[in-house]
């Protein structure tokens, strides 16, 4: 099978979880995307979503799938996104897509997490995925020092084909820190957190998943955290 194939197969595995009559939370990349696909085969099932992205609201929109705004809901039973690592704890680093700040907020009022990944995605331990950071763009070179000095090797993203800086829908930078070996993501959260000028960092560590739906060539694998 394909890693488009396997994605496909998480996907549609993740239908089995969404409440109808419901909001349901949707993340951002390439996995969630063929997750988008699917809910808009059963969007008659469902209330709506809230997006954690502008590319995900616009698919979501694309299939006649309501996006409401975060402030306009109470609670969401589930949220759907991919990763680019998993651990067995749950614990992800996330944000290759750029939009770890805003998945971190939807997470966080949501009931369940249900991650979608291909199985190259479930690693011993965090960090041969450079970790995103997102910082206000004033602090980046402040940032990069006080990341620096924790180990690892930050680098500003930058857009494809040029050397302007990447921003993300929140008007901020994001720094992929290289060469940090995540032996405790929980506490690297916090340290991160606690650095003046990060808006977040894409360590899903505190608030990691509940389950993960595992593509693999033998089919779904279902992780309980
Ligand atoms: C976006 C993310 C994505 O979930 C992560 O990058 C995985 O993407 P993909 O499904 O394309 O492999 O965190 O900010």
């Amino acid at each position: 099978m394909t890693q488009d194939e396997l994605k496909q197969a998480v996907a549609r595995a993740a239908i089995d979880y969404v409440v109808d009559g419901e909001i349901i939370g949707v993340g951002t990349g390439s996995t969630a995307n063929f997750f988008i696909d699917e809910l808009g085969k059963i969007k008659e099932r469902i209330k709506g979503a809230v997006a954690s992205s502008e590319a995900t609201a616009s698919r979501l929109r694309g299939h006649g799938i309501a996006v409401f705004d975060l402030n306009d809901v109470e609670s969401i039973s589930v949220y759907v996104d991919g990763a680019d690592e998993i651990d067995a704890s749950g614990a992800m680093i996330k944000g290759g897509g750029a939009a770890l700040t805003r998945e971190k907020i939807v997470a966080s009022v949501s009931g369940k997490f249900v991650c979608i990944a291909d199985g190259s995605k479930l690693v011993e331990t965090l960090g041969t995925f450079p970790l995103p950071v997102e910082v206000i763009p004033m602090a980046a070179a402040a940032v990069t020092r006080r990341l620096a000095a924790l180990g690892g090797q930050p680098r500003l993203r930058t857009r494809a084909g040029s050397t302007d800086a990447f921003v993300t829908d929140n008007g901020g930078y994001i720094l992929d820190v290289a060469g940090l070996s995540i032996v405790d993501p929980v506490a690297l959260e916090t340290t991160i957190n606690q650095i003046v000028g990060v808006i977040a960092v894409g360590l899903f560590a505190q608030r990691g998943a509940d389950v993960c739906l595992l593509g693999t060539g033998e089919g779904v694998r279902t992780l309980r955290f």
